[in-house]
């Protein structure tokens, strides 16, 4: 019998060209440095070199490479450049690069135990490693009520906290019957903006969202917190949810979640930590103090996609109870049913976030791990904060910029004296020359630029180099008519 006509890639293409993929990454890598960091590209420049339609007949895979490096390179922001200081990076490393792939070529999907032991058991095994790793309770141990899940995002985690907050204060009706508008949540006015969006999404409403004032250091002020929820509750209302945060993405502030969780546990709120970037620092001994309050947490998250080596997508997310959390997301339809669900003896991760469907995404964080170690890790993390302590030490000496928050981590605010408009153009300049990224906030009403230090290879040179530029774009700016 003739073999059956196939357009597959042979296992011997699929070799070849994997190998050149790998080099081409390796290359990448190495010369990162020689593009702008932000991409130059103007709205409609990648589409307009693309065909306005699929092809018919297939291509070799070397005229794909040649695109990428033709038409997507330059439409690339540099995310991995050592001289990225933008938002919070997204940074990433070799091993997980290779577990990724790994996972992609398993291309398991593990909704449930069955449908492959080894996706989830993994996830459950890496999670409970991490508790200890970052100081978290033992609660969020596997072995214990809780348990450890991987989530792609922080807001799809904060979307299944508040979920979970909002059913056990409604005794689980409102899935049955949905929300009345008497719930209330609660966060900081400098919480990040996914959870007013899982506000929105799950019925609380944004109008039952209270923003909570912060104090001088921009964290949330429990007492104000305490007044709220009593306010709330004497007008009929149910109090179901707050959301601290440790590291705030303005400025990196530290809401003081011992507080907050106190006053929860006195009214029964589920309390939600959200460490999306500044939780990698628990890591270090020395910064672990960061979570001090944590195991009054219903919740915790953090996301080793930012600041641990680990490319997007990866939040880890733990619940204290994760009968809530189940009870909250759980259902069965016919289809789904199988004898080790039944038995009860296995996760199935399904039950523990909104989709269905999920990717091998602990084999990236294992890679991670067992290649640098916690030792590994701890280095990398404790440099970046030493560069960034340095950064604001130079900001703090130069009478020209002033400091605008607390530097707690990796992250410096900080702003030319000269007003917003200044700034504004010091900003523009930077990132236009591609040399280095950095980003705004605004603290205090006044425009704030932020340099985080946080890519993977970030080292001295190019924090003194971003300095060195800043204060060149600085001059520029001054001696402007
Ligand atoms: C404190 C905090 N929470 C949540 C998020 C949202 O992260 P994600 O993109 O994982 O949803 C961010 C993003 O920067 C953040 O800084």
């Amino acid at each position: 019998m003739s073999e059956e006509k196939s357009f597959h890639m042979t296992s011997d293409e699929f070799r070849r060209h994997g190998h050149a993929v790998v080099d081409w990454i390796a290359d990448y890598r190495d010369r990162i440095e020689s593009f702008p960091v932000l991409s130059q590209v103007k709205p409609g420049e990648v589409r307009a070199a693309l065909p306005p339609s699929a092809p018919l007949e297939g291509e070799p895979f070397a005229a794909l490479l040649k695109d990428v490096e033709k038409i997507i390179l330059p439409g690339i922001t540099q995310w991995q450049s050592p001289n990225f200081f933008a938002y919070f990076p997204s940074n990433n490393s070799a091993p997980s690069i290779l577990g990724d792939l790994l996972s992609s070529g398993l291309g398991v999907q593990g909704m449930l135990w069955s449908t492959s032991p080894a996706c989830t058991e993994l996830e459950t095994h890496v999670l409970d490693w991490l508790v200890p790793m970052l100081g978290l309770p033992e609660k969020f141990l596997s072995s214990s009520t809780g348990g450890g899940v991987i989530q792609d995002t922080a807001s799809s985690a904060v979307l299944c906290a508040l979920l979970a907050g909002r059913e056990r204060a409604t005794n689980f009706t409102s899935n049955q019957k949905g929300c009345d508008g008497r719930l209330v949540a609660y966060a900081s006015s400098e919480t990040h903006s996914s959870l007013e969006k899982a506000a929105m999404i799950a019925g609380i409403g944004r109008a039952n969202l209270r923003l909570i004032d912060v104090d001088e250091n921009f964290a949330m002020r429990p007492e104000a917190l305490a007044r709220q929820i009593e306010t709330d509750k004497r007008a009929g209302l149910i109090p179901c949810f707050v959301c601290a945060t440790v590291g705030t993405t303005s400025s990196n502030a530290i809401d003081p979640v011992a507080e907050i969780g106190r006053i929860c546990r006195q009214h029964n709120l589920w309390v939600h930590v959200d460490a999306a970037m500044s939780g990698t620092a628990a890591l270090c001994p020395e910064f672990r103090h960061i979570h001090d309050g944590v195991e009054l947490a219903d919740s915790y998250c953090f996301n080793p996609h930012k600041w641990m080596f680990t490319n997007f997508d990866c939040n880890c997310f733990w619940v204290a109870d994760r009968k809530a959390l189940i009870q909250t997301l759980s259902i069965l339809p016919e289809y789904l049913r199988n004898q080790a669900t039944e038995s009860g003896a296995v996760i199935d991760y399904r039950d523990w976030h909104i989709q269905l469907g999920r990717r091998f995404r602990a084999l990236k964080l294992w890679f991670v791990i067992r290649h640098y170690g916690v030792e590994g890790l701890q280095h990398h993390i404790r440099r970046h904060v030493q560069l960034a302590q340095r950064f604001a030490d130079w900001v703090k000496n130069d009478d020209r910029f002033e400091l605008a928050a607390a530097v707690p981590l990796n992250l410096i605010c900080f702003r030319h004296k000269a007003g917003d408009a200044v700034n504004q153009t010091i900003m523009e300049c930077l990132n236009h020359s591609g040399d280095l990224y950095l980003t705004h906030t605004k603290l205090d009403g006044k425009l704030t630029l932020r340099l985080c230090v946080g890519q993977t290879n970030t080292q001295e040179r190019h924090v003194e180099r971003a300095w060195r530029r800043i204060r060149e774009e600085a001059e520029k700016v001054a001696a402007l008519p």
